[in-house]
């Protein structure tokens, strides 16, 4: 077993809507081991994004404790936090999260602007990112000028830009036509396989969650399960997405 990279200790997340406090999640604990492909499932509203964003340490929980590499984020500044995360996580959101007014190269580069690489590096590496997700041709193109699939591409891109040990994607495919979906999951896929990558996927499709090794089963802000199995790779008729 692989030592555990990711740990969330009964964490709690309370909302506050007026004088009503919500609960989103409700003391879940999980670890997550080096180089593990996990998908994470459950129905809408159940706490999953919650979830991701804790194990990204983009969040500070209500109660409990999270940790990666075995430090505690409890007794970090933010400027720690963003040291911590910078380098290591890659995420891919849910809504994107591109910056509207850059452009698809100047979107995939941020990360590596901020990350203090030279110019002829970045360039290098915005090609070979935008040429792996099929998206050379929209190079300078404005996300407003994007497809949803294309605008995923993007944040995939992004997501990989700095080499990160653990990507987080919430429903990297959600948006996506089933061609496109497979590229992205065989993507996935092979950073984990061949690139010891650690990758958290949330999504709704039970074949797309059967890309992992483990499946963890969210509702109502608790694990329901949380369960091995084969990894799994799909065809691109099996990835047909009922709509
Ligand atoms: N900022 C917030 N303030 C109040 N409630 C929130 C906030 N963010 C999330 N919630 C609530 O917490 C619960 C969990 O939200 P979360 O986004 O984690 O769900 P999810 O499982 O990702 O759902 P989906 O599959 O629809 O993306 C939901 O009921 C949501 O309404
Ligand atoms: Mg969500």
């Amino acid at each position: 077993m692989n030592r555990t990279i990711l740990e969330l200790k009964d964490v709690t997340k309370e909302y506050c809507i007026g004088k009503t406090t919500f609960r989103a999640l409700d003391g879940i604990s999980l670890k997550i081991s080096d180089g593990e492909f996990v998908s994470i499932m459950g129905p809408s509203g159940s706490g999953k994004s919650t979830l991701l964003h804790f194990l990204g340490f983009l969040d500070k929980p209500t109660r409990g404790e999270v940790y990666i590499d075995g430090m505690a984020l409890s007794g970090m500044s933010s400027d720690d936090l963003a040291d911590v995360r910078n380098g290591r996580i890659g995420f891919v959101f849910q809504s994107f999260n591109l910056a509207p007014t850059l452009s698809v190269a100047k979107n995939v580069e941020l990360p590596l602007t901020i990350g203090g690489k030279s110019k002829k590096e970045r360039k290098e590496r915005v090609t070979k990112l935008l040429s792996m997700v099929g998206l050379l041709d929209k190079w300078d193109s404005l996300p407003s000028q994007l497809s949803g699939g294309e605008k995923q591409r993007v944040a995939m891109a992004r997501a990989l830009a700095q080499n990160p040990k653990i990507i987080l994607a919430d429903e990297p495919t959600g948006n996506l036509d089933s061609k496109s979906g497979k590229e992205i999951l065989d993507g996935l896929h092979d950073l984990w396989k061949n690139h010891g990558m650690t990758i958290v996927m949330i999504t709704h499709e039970p074949v797309v969650a059967a890309y992992a090794e483990r499946t963890i089963y969210i509702r109502d802000g608790r694990v329901e399960a949380d369960r091995k199995q084969k990894a799994r790779k799909a065809s691109v008729e099996e990835i047909k997405i009922k709509r």
